[in-house]
This record gives structure tokens, C-alpha cells and sequence, in this order.
């Protein structure tokens, strides 16, 4: 399964494609400049070192066409012109929604979480990817960069899973734990991502607080 990572270039998509790599997944750094894909291709090519690791860098579009499960990993602003330039490349697909609505996109904190319209990121994807079909499952909202690119270390953090398709939810799942460290919980339908979205703001506001970067969530008793 080939993994293609829409907007692999930022700290987001970086971490979890190196975190994939590491796993062995074949793995497609998206991005809007060819030139920026190929050089975190490369900068992941030297972090993790090994002859059979599979990773190429191409534009968005090119990547939704070849990938067989996408993950949005863009800033809310970019989301909307994200995924239309995706859109038909993305038919019958599994797209897994890491955005989380930060006010940062209109200039104010990133410890303050924005309402949409639609209730969540994730619900807004699935609105704007209606007509085509796509599998649309919220994931890794809670888990920081930081922690995905510490590959020292394992993530400790819970990958909270929400969507309305099983099949695309259990495969989600199955990749989330790819990650050492990562246990998924599965949340339910797509409209629980709306509370999923808002552990981010308080994680970082924890950050802050405790001048770390690691904060994650683990949900004991299951
Ligand atoms: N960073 C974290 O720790 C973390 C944790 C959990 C969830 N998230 C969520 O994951 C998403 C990505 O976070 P991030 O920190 O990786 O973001 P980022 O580094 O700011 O941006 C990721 C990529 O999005 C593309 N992009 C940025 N602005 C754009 C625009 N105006 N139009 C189109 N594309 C644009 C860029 O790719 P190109 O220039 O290569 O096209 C950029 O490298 C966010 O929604 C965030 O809330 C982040």
C-alpha cells in the first residue's frame, strides 16, 4: 500500500513519513513544489539510512494519483484549496484528515480552537470530497511533530480514530500502530472528530504551559 502524504513537506507530514519509512511503507511526500517534495525526501533519506526504503516526492496532484491512502497534513487555511486540487485524483480513496481548526490560520493563538460550520475539519473534508466517493477517516490530530520525529524514541501518545466507513477506520487503525508507541482507539463515526480536534489546543496549551513538546493523550480502562 502506498502511502501519500498531501502537504508532506510541513512538520506534520514529515514526522509521520518518517515514522512510515521507518516502518517500511511505501511512502510519497506531497507538495505544491516538486523541488520541496524531493529535498524532504531527501533529508528523511538521511535520518533513515537503508537501501530498501521506499520513498518518492511529487506534486499533490501526482500524489493522490498514486497513492493508494492519503493523509491531509495542511494548515486549516490551505485545507479547502488542498483538497480541491486533489479532488480528482482521489476517487474511491481512503483520506485520513489530520487537520486540526487552529486559530493561528486567522492570526490568533494555537492554543484556541476555531468552530466550523461543518463541525469539524474532518466533517468539512468529507463535505467538499462528497461527490467522489472518498473514505474520509479523522487521525493523529493529538500526536505532535516533536514526538514523530524524535525516532529515538517511541510516540506516546493514543491515535484517536473517528469515521463512518469500518474497513477505511480498521485500516487507519493498522497504519496508526505502524508508529512504535502509538496504540489506536477507535472513536466512532466521523462527527466525533469534533471533540477529537479540540484535545489539540489543549495539548499545546500544556506545552506552553509546562515549556515541553511532547504532551500526548492515553485513555486508560479499555
Ligand atoms: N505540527 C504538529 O505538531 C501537528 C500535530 C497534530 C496535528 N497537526 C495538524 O496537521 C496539519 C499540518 O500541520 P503542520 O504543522 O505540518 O503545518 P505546516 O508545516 O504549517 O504546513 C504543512 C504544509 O502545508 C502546505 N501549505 C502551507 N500553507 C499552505 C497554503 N496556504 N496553501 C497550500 N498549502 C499550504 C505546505 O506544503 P507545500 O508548500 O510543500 O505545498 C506546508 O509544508 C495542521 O492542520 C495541523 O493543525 C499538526
Amino acid at each position: 500500500m502506498k502511502v501519500a502524504i498531501i502537504g508532506g513537506t510541513g512538520d506534520q507530514g514529515f514526522g509521520l513519513a518518517l515514522r512510515f519509512v521507518q516502518a517500511g511503507l511505501d511512502v510519497i511526500i506531497g507538495s505544491r513544489d516538486i523541488k520541496k517534495a524531493e529535498n524532504t525526501v531527501n533529508i528523511i533519506k538521511n535520518m533513515i539510512k537503508g537501501d530498501e526504503m521506499q520513498i518518492q516526492g511529487m506534486t499533490n496532484e501526482e500524489a493522490a494519483e498514486e497513492g493508494d491512502l492519503l493523509i491531509l497534513t495542511v494548515p486549516l487555511q490551505a485545507q479547502v484549496v488542498s483538497l480541491r486540487s486533489i479532488k480528482d485524483h482521489s476517487e474511491g480513496k481512503i483520506l485520513v484528515d489530520a487537520t486540526v481548526p487552529l486559530e493561528t490560520c486567522l492570526g490568533g493563538k494555537p492554543n484556541r480552537y476555531v468552530d466550523l460550520w461543518e463541525g469539524s475539519a474532518a466533517e468539512r473534508s468529507a463535505e467538499i470530497l462528497k461527490d467522489k466517493d472518498v473514505k474520509i477517516v479523522s487521525a493523529f490530530n493529538n500526536i505532535s511533530s516533536a514526538s514523530l520525529i524524535n525516532i529515538k524514541e517511541e510516540v506516546k501518545c493514543d491515535c484517536l480514530i473517528s469515521g463512518d466507513h469500518e474497513d477505511a477506520k480498521k485500516e487507519v487503525m493498522k497504519l496508526a500502530e505502524k508508529i512504535p508507541g502509538v496504540r489506536s482507539i477507535d472513536c466512532g463515526p466521523l462527527e466525533n472528530a469534533r471533540i477529537i480536534e479540540k484535545i489539540t489546543p489543549l495539548l499545546i496549551n500544556l506545552n506552553i504551559r509546562n515549556r515541553i513538546k511532547l504532551a500526548g493523550i492515553r485513555i486508560t480502562g479499555l
